[in-house]
């Protein structure tokens, strides 16, 4: 048995957590930068440094209040090292390092990106969420899987082998698939962050409106959604006063679920996964889940909602798997904002 204390500040959320073996969850604290961030429609890298300098601190305490541990009872420390925003990174290593060094507990570095995959292995309440969502039988996901990880920063298509071994088969060649909700939800008037405002707005709409482009990039896994966001900014000019917002967020939202949800269930197809992962903050994403368990083949993992935004629960899971394969990181690991996943 192992209890890792997980720590996760690469972009605009400042976590702690504290979870058994990879799996079960006894603390799981994050702070919240949207409330700041909202006024400037975005993330100010040097705002989010500074609040996960503030934050950090009461926020790991709180994880370790709520875990009923102490110090004592911590085997490692898992810290995401990369992706993200330089300044933001730096805050958690650091207070990673300073923890490990003080109290003599080993350090493993994370990828911010594995770590949302790793939101599958979390079990809630004793219960695997997803089992009931998208017939998944077994206790653990099955390997190998292929991966769609969707976020603000990130579109990537992954296969993954074993515990730690990752392909990378596709990504996007240009926005990120949460960087165009958040864009098309600001030229829509919507709020922020943009996924959850598009996805409530296109509830209500005709996605059959408004005719958007699909880049599918045939012979490749790569995405691409800069076409379609230009192609939204247009329609919104066209339109003018005459503009439906849910009919062209419904449109937009069909669109980008249509390519993630084929791509990802032809590669599903193409590499003999055995399961489909979804991860990131797009994963959230109500009709994506439902799109891709409906037409996958194989198990749909599909993290609980909360834990598919960004938290440090899922960095203490994927710490967990690779401190148990005995990786250990030195003092002199460093942030790597652009770190890839393979
Ligand atoms: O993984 P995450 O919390 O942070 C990053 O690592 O980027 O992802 C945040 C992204 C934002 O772009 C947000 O708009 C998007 O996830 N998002 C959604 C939804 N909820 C969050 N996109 C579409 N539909 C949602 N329901
Ligand atoms: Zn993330």
């Amino acid at each position: 048995m192992a209890r890792i204390l997980g720590i996760e500040t690469s972009c605009d959320e400042t976590a702690a957590a504290v979870v058994v073996d990879g799996r079960h969850i006894e603390a799981n604290v994050i702070a919240s930068q949207d409330d700041v961030h909202r006024k400037t429609g975005g993330v100010v890298p040097e705002t989010a440094s500074r609040l996960h300098l503030r934050h950090l601190v009461p926020v790991l305490e709180r994880a370790l209040d709520t875990a009923g541990r102490d110090w004592s009872e911590i085997d490692a420390v898992a810290v995401t090292h990369g992706p993200g925003l330089a300044g933001s990174l730096l805050v958690g290593l650091n207070t990673a390092k300073a923890v490990s060094y003080a109290r003599g507990l080993p350090l493993v570095g994370i990828n911010h990106l594995e770590g949302h995959v790793y939101a599958n292995w979390l079990d809630q309440d004793g219960a695997r969420p997803e089992a009931t969502i998208s017939g998944a039988d077994g206790p653990e996901p099955s390997l190998p899987l292929v991966a769609l990880i969707v976020s603000g920063g990130h579109t990537d298509l992954v296969s993954m082998e074993a515990h730690g071994a990752y392909r990378r088969l596709g990504r996007t060649l240009d926005d990120a698939a949460g960087e165009a909700f958040d864009k098309v939800a600001r030229m829509l008037g919507l709020g922020y962050p943009g996924g959850p405002a598009v996805q409530e707005a296109a509830a209500g709409g005709n996605p059959k409106r408004y005719a958007l482009p699909r880049a599918w990039l045939k012979g490749s896994w790569d995405f691409s959604f800069s076409g379609l966001k230009t192609a939204v900014l247009r329609t919104v000019r066209d339109a003018g006063d005459g503009l439906v917002v849910p009919d062209l967020a419904a449109a937009f939202q069909d669109a980008i679920v249509d390519v993630l949800a084929t791509k990802t269930i032809a590669a599903a197809r193409e590499h003999g996964a055995q399961a489909i992962a979804l991860a990131g903050g797009v994963a959230a994403n109500v009709p994506l889940r439902a799109r891709i368990a409906a037409l996958s083949p194989v198990p749909v993992l599909i993290p609980p909602i909360r834990l598919c935004t960004d938290n440090a629960a899922m960095i203490a899971a994927a710490g967990y798997f690779r401190w148990a394969a005995g990786e250990r990181s030195g003092l002199e690991l460093d942030v790597f904002p652009s770190l890839p996943i393979a």
